[in-house]
């Protein structure tokens, strides 16, 4: 049983798209588990995607935002800033099943909703950890923590998989989101600025600078001081790749080994920062041992992706042929299915 984190300091690289498939794809091939999904995102989208799609995730969505006692982060955080310092134990009355509302999903899921409260709330969040006992900031960068030991508690400590989707931004609630989490998992697309992206991910969270008078995170800082763990680098994920010629595959392929390359040189210095897995596998002792153990790839499945998106169908149970989106019959083929189904199987059975 694992909490994963899915994060990466640049917007728009999968990670909201990735936690719903990894998620749903998980329970499906774990049914005596339960599997949760923590929404940190003000965003919701990956709520959105499990509670149905563009339409009816929707309409779900704001329905439960709507609701005087809200049954989302935000109305967690509201509990916690309410009681900073001790916890409420009330986590798992912020739970939704998801399968009660999105009948595509898997029944062993379950989500905290995503909530855009969470923009207002953070300097609320962020001003807990200054006044109070000596270790505000651990106390309060545990409120996530103690949200998930609530609901595990609650589940009688039955055997399951935590995914918690990030925001982008390096926030207070991005920093409570890491300190919760034991792993972390870094999609990053095949573009030029990814790179930077992943570098910002190293030194923000390991303190990796990249040069020796760079100031090193108050983040990175705090933790030494107050002893709190980070999440280990379980995979970096390229995501998105296209495979339309051989051209575009091989530029692909140069930045994804890049990045590689990059954490690659962590590895060397660093390889605390990782996640050997599966437990009791060897240690990687070469680059291309790291790579098979720590490098995965998510093709484009253009619009089978954007379909499943749309109706919150989990691609993994998606099936080709036509379907209706906003009033539009769209048509899914199975060669764009086969394109990324096989690489979200393959990396969910990576994951412990
Ligand atoms: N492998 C993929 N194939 C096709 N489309 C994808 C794939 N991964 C992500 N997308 C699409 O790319 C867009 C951006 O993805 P997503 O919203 O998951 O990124 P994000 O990192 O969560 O963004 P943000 O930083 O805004 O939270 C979405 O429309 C999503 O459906
Ligand atoms: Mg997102």
């Amino acid at each position: 049983m694992a909490i994963y984190a899915v994060w990466n300091n640049k917007g728009g690289v999968g990670k909201s798209y990735l936690t719903f498939q990894m998620s749903c794809e998980y329970a499906r091939q774990n049914p005596n588990k339960t599997v949760l999904v923590v929404d940190m995102c003000p965003q919701a989208n990956s709520s959105t995607m499990l509670l149905g799609g563009m339409q009816d995730g929707e309409t779900k969505l704001n329905e439960i935002h709507v609701q005087s006692n809200r049954k989302t982060i935000s109305g967690y955080l509201e509990n916690r800033i309410a009681s900073p310092y001790l916890s409420p134990r009330t986590g798992a009355t912020y739970l939704t099943h998801v399968a009660s509302i999105n009948s595509q999903v898997p029944n062993n899921l379950y989500l905290i909703v995503g909530d855009e409260q969470l923009e207002t709330q953070a300097s609320k969040v962020a001003r807990a950890t200054l006044p109070g006992p000596a270790d505000a900031w651990r106390t309060v960068h545990l409120w996530v923590a103690d949200l998930i030991h609530d609901i595990k508690t609650s589940w009688n400590h039955e055997d399951s998989c935590v995914f918690i989707d990030c925001n982008p931004s390096f926030s207070i609630y991005t920093e409570l989101a890491l300190s919760a989490s034991d792993r972390l998992i870094i999609p990053f697309s095949a573009d030029g600025s990814s790179k930077r992206a992943v570098k910002a991910v190293l030194s923000l969270v390991y303190g990796v600078q990249r040069l020796s008078t760079d100031p090193r995170s108050e983040f990175a800082i705090n933790n030494e001081q107050f002893r709190l763990r980070v999440p280990e680098i379980y995979m970096y994920v390229g995501n998105r790749l296209t495979q339309m010629n051989s051209t575009s595959a091989s530029a692909f392929k140069t930045v994804v080994d890049e990045i590689g390359d990059e954490i690659w040189g962590v590895w060397q210095t660093k390889p605390n920062a990782f996640c050997i897995h599966p437990s009791g596998a060897p240690t990687p002792v070469s680059k291309k041992t790291f790579k098979a153990m720590f490098q995965h790839e998510i093709n484009d499945a253009n619009t089978a992706s954007v379909v499943s998106n749309a109706l919150g169908i989990p691609i993994s149970v998606l099936t080709s042929g036509r379907q209706t989106v906003s009033g539009k019959t769209i048509v899914v083929n199975q060669s764009q299915l086969d394109k990324q189904v096989p690489n979200i199987r393959e990396l969910v059975e990576k994951i412990e």
